[in-house]
């Protein structure tokens, strides 16, 4: 059964068993792979041409002609809109910055950073969250549960307050920026700090999904996604509905780059764009899983004929070789992203790269981003950092037009930030290297004398 000319639909083509909208899965129940929400096209009439969407800009007192999700709505259109739900989410916004070139290495009016940071709860997720809320409330759920470094559960419990929904998220133990886990506490949610990473978290909040029917909310859930995919449908708008040179994208479970492949595969299936941009996906080298399936064992989609004992065999070798992720990011401190093979496909489609960026760059390009206005977390600066390193390496060009997501606020992490301006990294944490743009606070004597020299010292 098709509802509102949509369905679910495995990702692999040689299942591609499909289901109801109203159905509640979270892998294809005949042979395990992930679903993607589908569209006939024929039944939904997309618009003629993006800029149609612009007319929704003048529409403020409508609340989904108003969120940043739902204005592209005709692109994402699973449910019908009693059910859709908004914070005002998506408000974000795609501002060129010379200062971020100049570091990066390529001409000044190259670089353009899309800041998810001004979010409802502060980061990318609430695009995810105002979509997957809304599938919850078609279906009828009343509890929604998932595993989080941290900004998925700050969203999770942000929606879940505002639809009356009950909230259980699941953190690993000391694993969680302070600026998450205080919006998962303030917002009510049941918060379960389990004794154990965020891996181990992600596959016991599936066994406890599946025993107690919570609605996961972690993006395997399909329609999650459909809402992220608009950061991509924003980035065009930024720039006219011209498609940029490069999409760089931090990766942690690999949901944000998933959604941008699909986004770009059925905009150009939809005729609305001739070109698509490629897509770079930035692993920190304390959680490179991806970059090690991609670039050592050559791992690649194939038209849906990946590997998929490959991953199964690397994730064996991390059990054996009790190798676990550690990075100041604590966003994409991941090693078995459960999104991996969309991510392939979204590889493929936009001719992708996948690259790794120690601790140190990360926190150097952040501080870089700070200091041309606009705050970041760790993982969001990976971004930045890969595409630093892969204008060094010549696979990005000086003057290619290049898109960083910056993916979660600077308020999110405040310890990494302070950690990093005075050498006191946050417990647990440690980050070599020279810290070369740390911006060291200064201890003055309560003495004007002291004071008006320490401030002169500084001209
Ligand atoms: N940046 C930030 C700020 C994040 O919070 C995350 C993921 C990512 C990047 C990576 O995105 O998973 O789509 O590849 N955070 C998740 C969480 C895992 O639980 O908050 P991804």
């Amino acid at each position: 059964m098709r509802s509102h000319g949509c369905f679910q639909r495995c990702i692999s083509p040689g299942c591609g068993a499909t289901f109801d909208i109203g159905e509640v899965y979270f892998a294809c129940p005949r042979c395990g792979d992930l679903l993607d929400v589908a569209y006939d096209w024929s039944v939904i009439s997309p618009p003629r041409s993006l800029s149609d969407f612009q007319v929704r800009w003048a529409n403020r007192r409508s609340a989904l002609d108003f969120s940043g999700v739902w204005r592209f709505r005709e692109l994402l259109n699973f449910c019908p809109d009693e059910f859709k739900v908004t914070l005002g989410e998506g408000q974000t916004l795609l501002l060129p910055s010379p200062g971020v070139a100049d570091y990066v290495g390529t001409k000044r009016a190259s670089v353009f950073l899309q800041y998810e940071g001004l979010n409802p709860s502060g980061s990318f997720k609430d695009n995810g969250m105002a979509a997957g809320f809304s599938h919850a409330r078609l279906v009828g759920a009343s509890r929604v549960a998932c595993a989080s470094t941290g900004n998925t559960s700050a969203s999770l419990a942000m929606y879940a307050a505002h639809c009356g929904l009950g909230a259980v998220v699941f953190v690993g133990s000391g694993r969680i920026a302070f600026g998450k886990l205080a919006q998962a506490l303030d917002y009510g949610a049941l918060t379960l700090q389990i004794a154990g990473d965020f891996d181990a978290c992600m596959s016991r909040v599936k066994e406890a999904s599946a025993r107690l029917g919570l609605y996961l909310m972690n993006s395997l859930n399909p329609f999650r996604l459909e809402g992220q995919k608009t950061i991509m449908y924003r980035v065009l708008e930024g720039l006219g509905w011209e498609p940029p040179d490069w999409v760089v994208v931090p990766g942690g479970n690999l949901g944000n780059s998933s959604a941008f492949g699909k986004a770009f595969m059925e905009l150009k299936e939809l005729g609305l764009l001739k070109r698509l941009p490629r897509l770079a996906v930035i692993n920190s080298t304390g959680a490179d899983t991806l970059d090690r399936l991609v670039n050592e064992k050559k791992l690649a989609w194939n038209g849906g004929k990946y590997d998929r004992r490959a991953i199964a065999d690397d994730w064996k070798w991390q059990d054996r070789t009790g190798r676990l992720p550690h990075t100041i990011a604590s966003a994409i401190e991941i090693a078995r992203p459960v999104n991996a093979a969309k991510c392939l496909r979204a590889l493929e489609v936009c001719d992708g790269v996948v690259r790794s960026v120690p601790d140190s760059q990360i926190m150097d390009a952040k501080a870089q981003i700070g200091r041309c206005g606009l705050g970041c977390e760790p993982a969001s600066a990976a971004a930045v950092a890969g595409a630093k390193l892969l204008v060094e390496q010549g696979v990005i060009d000086r003057d290619a037009r290049i898109v960083c997501i910056l993916t979660g606020h600077a308020m999110k992490d405040p310890d990494a930030t302070v950690g990093y301006h005075t050498g006191n990294y946050p417990p647990g944490k440690t980050v070599a290297g020279a810290r070369a743009f740390a911006n060291v606070p200064i201890p003055v004597a309560d003495d004007i004398e002291a004071i008006c020299e320490a401030i002169d010292a500084k001209r």
